[in-house]
């Protein structure tokens, strides 16, 4: 495990999220729609990121849903996976959703993403739903979700 500096992110750290949402996702969010979360102070959505050396290699994005925390997205660098990363981010997510009094935490994830469902499945997800053409590119999501707090044990 490459134990990281997990942070709040702000916008001097757009340029960083955004290289890394185009090198790990097929239909990259727009660094606009980024940008304008990370201007947000509404308190409604919440940035992390994973530092070493003082270089951005993940990060993982959430909101509040109702009474749900929602992760909206959770990538880390391809030469630095499998050494325990976005586990460390997620664990930082669910956190913020107990700050939040969140009962629950939900996501979207590519049908076809094996190695992130295999992820959700070690911190307790299950699917719960599957969303027809959810992404750009047409491919359905699963919804998997679990309570808060995980139960890791
Ligand atoms: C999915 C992703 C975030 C995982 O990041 P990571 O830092 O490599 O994950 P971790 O090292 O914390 O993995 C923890 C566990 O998840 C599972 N896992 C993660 N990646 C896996 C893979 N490629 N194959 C199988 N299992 C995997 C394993 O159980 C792993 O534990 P182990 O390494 O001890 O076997 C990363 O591969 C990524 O950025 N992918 C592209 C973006 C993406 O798909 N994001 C998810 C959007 S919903």
């Amino acid at each position: 495990m490459l134990l990281v500096d997990i942070d709040f992110c702000d916008l001097s750290t757009l340029d960083e999220i955004y290289a890394i949402e185009r090198l790990c996702n097929p239909t990259p969010w727009e660094r606009a729609w980024i940008e304008k979360d990370l201007s947000l102070e509404s308190g409604l959505s919440c940035y992390l990121g994973a530092w070493r050396k003082k270089c951005l290699i993940g990060f993982g994005a959430c909101k509040r849903q109702k009474k749900r925390l929602y992760i909206m997205n959770l990538a880390v660098h391809p030469d630095y996976r499998r050494k325990g990363i976005a586990s460390q981010l997620l664990l930082a997510l669910c956190e913020i959703g107990l700050t939040w009094e969140m009962k629950a935490v939900a996501l979207d994830v590519r049908e076809g993403n094996a190695d992130a469902q295999s992820l959700y499945r070690a911190f307790g997800f299950r699917v719960v739903g599957r969303t027809r053409g959810y992404y750009n590119d047409g491919e359905d999501s699963y919804v998997m979700m679990t309570s808060l707090p995980l139960d890791l044990g």
